[in-house]
């Protein structure tokens, strides 16, 4: 695992923007695993920008996004769906038919689970996943707890998940309280990741993950175990690391 730390939130951003930039210069049918939440937000906007002032191509670029709310219509207004098309869909040449999100309302959900992980293995697998970390270690909605042979499924989230993730909704008891989510076993077998980590909140969270025992009740201390994962942090996230502490 290799943990780079930056000075802020921006240079997070724009070095995330430039590892994917990268992948899609090398390879312009790129399969990316995509995630949502604050964490991802200027990475998207400087995709935006390279798109728009670069010619950063993405007609060719497939993506699978980690999770969506359960009972979320594609159009909620917090839904990630909605996210997704305001952040990045909407605004780069991505072909709607090559970007997939499981749906928060599927009348058969195993079946929506297992078309989902199909379209994973059809479009040849994941080639660059982003994470985000949440501040009880989770990966996806993958909560403390989770079998890291977990697949695609429809999970709990949470109270604190709730209570963080609030601040998108108008109230804490409008926060779904389940979501779909790809599984740890799905997460895994990308064949790279990047995980962002920004902000004192995940501090403890993301030395649990990077530096501690790898554990189920730390999903993100999974990654350890990956052969190929780069921890993007800024100094606030990495505070509790030794890399830092030293
Ligand atoms: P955030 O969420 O980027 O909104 O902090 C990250 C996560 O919960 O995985």
């Amino acid at each position: 695992m290799e943990l780079v730390i930056v000075d802020s939130y921006r240079e997070l951003s724009l070095r995330a923007a430039a590892h994917v930039a990268a992948l899609l210069r090398r390879k312009p049918n790129a399969v990316l695993g995509l995630a949502t939440g604050s964490t991802p937000v200027g990475l998207y906007q400087e995709l935006v920008r390279l798109h728009r002032q670069e010619g950063l191509d993405f007609s060719r670029v497939t993506t699978f996004n980690l999770d969506e709310y359960w009972g979320l219509p594609d159009d909620h207004p917090a839904s990630y769906h909605r996210f997704m098309q305001e952040n990045l869909f909407g605004l780069v040449n991505l072909r709607p038919e090559n970007t997939h999100i499981p749906s928060g309302t599927a009348e058969n959900v195993e079946a929506e689970c297992e078309r989902y992980e199909e379209a994973i293995r059809r479009a040849g697998g994941i080639d660059l996943q982003i994470l985000g970390i949440g501040q009880n270690g989770h990966i996806g909605f993958n909560e403390p707890g989770t079998p890291f042979t977990s697949r695609t499924r429809v999970v709990d989230l949470t109270e604190d998940t709730r209570r963080a993730n609030a601040r998108f909704f108008p109230s804490l008891e409008e926060v779904p309280r389940r979501a779909v989510t790809m599984g740890i076993a799905t997460i895994m077998e990308a064949r790279e990741i990047l995980l962002l980590a920004s902000g004192k909140e995940k501090a403890a969270a993301l030395a649990a993950a990077v530096e501690g025992e790898v554990t189920p009740e730390v999903p993100a201390s999974v990654l350890q175990t990956h052969p190929r994962v780069t921890v993007l942090a800024d100094r606030a996230a990495a505070a509790g690391t030794r890399r830092l502490a030293v």
